[in-house]
């Protein structure tokens, strides 16, 4: 389907790489910040994990979210692209003491802690620097998320966050220790959600769990209910930008806030999916038993999610009006689940056309990797195309 990209630039670039729409990436963030503006103390924070490159940081952080980050490095590309460490929470089951200590460094907003003996290292390393490091409780709220089971996180046997059983006991940990402040509780229930009743699920079991800790006259400063917001794979150009308003009333009618409560949430894959594309070129049609194969220079090296999840792209051919035929397209490396499609109809494939795998921007570019010696995508994002 021609049109939609700038094909005749992408002519000069080699292949593949991403292609970041800064127009959607612009009206996704305007909406995000117009939506979250109509309730009173709803601060977003945008997951570094889905997207972080330096580009794409850059402008959003010009939108003033703050960063979710899970690891010293997207702590660090966070304080590159700008992001004020007093909008930086960290999340992860496994912080290292390096990691636990440039965070402390920084002095970042917020630990989210999600064991005991992760509490006592934090403890430890900023009683060695005289800091008071905050801190936040992940706690597994086992809630399931109607998504795919690999990136469900909010059930009990997940290896995310601390039981609800064992919350008393590390808030009365915390606040023994004289060196981290405990300022909040932190959940994540999964990704790519977009039934609003698991959010509603959310917020029903925020609520126990605040009831029981007003009954010990404890009322926490912030409450961080994570990200998980989907995209529509289906049709990207249907609904570019995803219904933030409608996730953010469910959150406004569903948990009961009490006036002086902050409301945090981790947005990745609604902020970028859309805005992204890889852009691949066909090597060989190639003649099957029963099907022919749009071989292309992608694969799953690039782009992982089909093979990780069998997870849906859109595929188009955006060098072709040619009538649609049916391949099988396939990348070029060694691995039989390195296949984006299967009997995707296509306006007819040759050798140089130009193929978009579309809804990439999130956890696309990221989880790229070197497998078979391949050098890593470029991601260019239209600004720079002019
Ligand atoms: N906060 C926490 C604690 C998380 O674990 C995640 C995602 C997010 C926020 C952001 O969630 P989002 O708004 O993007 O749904 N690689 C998988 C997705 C893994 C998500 C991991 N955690 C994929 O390609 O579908």
């Amino acid at each position: 389907m021609k049109g939609t990209f700038p094909t005749d630039k992408f002519q000069r670039l080699k292949t593949p790489f991403y292609y970041y729409d800064a127009t959607l990436l612009r009206n996704t963030l305007d909406v995000i910040k117009a939506e979250a503006a109509k309730y009173n103390k709803f601060c977003v924070h945008y997951a570094i994990k889905a997207n972080a490159n330096p580009k794409i940081l850059s402008i959003i952080r010009e939108s003033g979210l703050g960063a979710d980050c899970v690891s010293g490095g997207e702590i660090k590309a966070a304080i590159k692209a700008g992001f004020p460490a007093s909008k930086i929470v960290y999340a992860g089951v496994g912080k290292t003491d390096w990691e636990i200590n440039l965070g402390l460094d920084y002095d970042i907003f917020c630990f989210n802690v999600e064991s005991l003996p992760e509490l006592e290292v934090i403890n430890e390393l900023a009683a060695a620097k005289g800091k008071i490091a905050r801190i936040a409780f992940r706690i597994n709220p086992d809630v399931g998320a109607h998504t795919h089971a690999n990136i469900t996180t909010g059930l009990a046997e997940n290896k995310f966050g601390i039981s609800m059983k064992d919350m008393d006991k590390v808030i009365d940990q915390a606040l023994a220790m004289n060196n981290v402040k405990f300022v909040g509780l932190h959940f994540h229930i999964g990704s790519q959600i977009l039934d609003m009743g698991d959010f509603i699920a959310l917020c029903n079991r925020v609520n126990d769990l605040q009831e029981k800790l007003f009954a010990r006259q404890i009322i926490v400063e912030h409450i961080n209910v994570g990200g998980g917001l989907g995209i529509d794979y289906a049709h990207p150009n249907r609904q570019p930008v995803p219904n933030f308003a409608e996730y953010f009333a469910t959150y406004h009618k569903h948990l009961r806030l009490r006036p002086q409560q902050t409301l945090h949430f981790e947005l990745g894959r609604s902020v970028v999916g859309q805005c992204g594309s890889l852009i691949t070129r066909v090597i060989y049609v190639k003649q099957g038993t029963n099907k022919q194969f749009a071989i292309v220079d992608g694969g799953m090296t690039d782009l992982i999610r089909p093979a990780l999840y069998q997870a849906y792209h859109k595929i188009e051919n955006i060098t072709s009006d040619e009538s649609p035929e049916t391949y099988d397209v396939v990348g070029p490396i060694c691995e039989s689940s390195d296949v984006f499609g299967k009997a995707i109809d296509l306006n007819k494939v040759r050798r140089g056309d130009l193929i978009a795998l579309r809804s990439a921007g999130a956890y696309g570019e990221i989880m790229a990797s070197g497998y078979n010696c391949r050098e890593l995508p470029e991601g260019y994002i239209s600004d720079e195309l002019v």
